[in-house]
């Protein structure tokens, strides 16, 4: 089962980024900020991997007027995020499934934040560039996850730092010495290069790194 889908794992799914992520809720912000630079007041926001509804949250708080759509595989996740989304669950559309799920748009900007480590590269490429294809011209498309160095000495360095700001957050070494191992074995893991590489060839222009927290990257790009 994966995490995802088990229940246990998910009731405690918001305690995970915080602790995990360097400045998560930062990130957050940051997204917020970067998609309202040029979407409007009213805009239609495509959320992919929406699961825990953690960033819908912070986007439906923050602006009013926004009508989100969530996309995310996993139904667990997505009861999660309608009990985090609360009275702000009016405003967003829930879709189970990957991409192909999401409504066609044109959308005025679109977020893509802690999964695309969980997707293969030739799948990554083909769902980023159906991202770019429900946006409108120059809209703006946010991602964050885990991309860093892949050589042999850099990648273990890094994943050492990963285990470091988990332990220094409060999780137990030993949980976080074995989401060490499933990062280092069961995910995707790119080097900025290639990610960036990704985006390029999707037909997004403008890219821009706007976050770094050891092992986590964020771009900002546009349609
Ligand atoms: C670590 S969670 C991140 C959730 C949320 N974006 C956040 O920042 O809290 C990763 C999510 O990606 C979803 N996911 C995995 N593969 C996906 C795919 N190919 N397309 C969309 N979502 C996917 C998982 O089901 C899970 O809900």
């Amino acid at each position: 089962m994966s995490l995802f889908s088990d229940p246990h794992a998910v009731a405690r799914y918001a305690e995970g980024p915080p602790r995990l992520v360097p400045g998560f809720s930062a990130l957050q912000r940051m997204t917020t900020l970067l998609l309202a630079e040029r979407a409007p007041d009213d805009a239609r926001v495509l959320v992919l991997g929406a699961g825990g509804g953690l960033e819908l949250r912070t986007f439906a708080e923050s602006r009013p007027n926004w009508q989100l759509d969530g996309v995310d595989p996993a139904a667990e996740m997505l009861k999660l995020a309608q009990t985090t989304l609360g009275p702000f669950a009016s405003r967003v559309r829930l879709h189970q499934g990957y991409i192909d799920e999401a409504p066609q748009g044109p959308f005025d900007a679109a977020t893509c934040l802690l999964t695309l480590h969980f997707v293969p590269l030739e799948e990554r490429r083909r769902t980023v560039m159906e991202v770019r294809r429900r946006l409108k011209p120059a809209a703006p498309f946010v991602v964050a996850h885990l991309s860093f160095p892949q050589g042999e000495t850099e990648r273990a360095l890094w994943l050492s730092r990963y285990v470091a700001f988990a332990v220094a957050s409060g999780v137990e070494p030993a949980k976080a010495d074995s989401a060490r191992a499933a990062l280092g074995t069961q995910l995707a893991i790119l080097t900025p290069e290639q990610d960036e590489a990704i985006l390029r060839d999707a037909g997004f222009s403008n890219i821009s790194l706007f976050y770094a927290g050891f092992v986590f990257r964020g771009w900002v790009a546009y349609a």
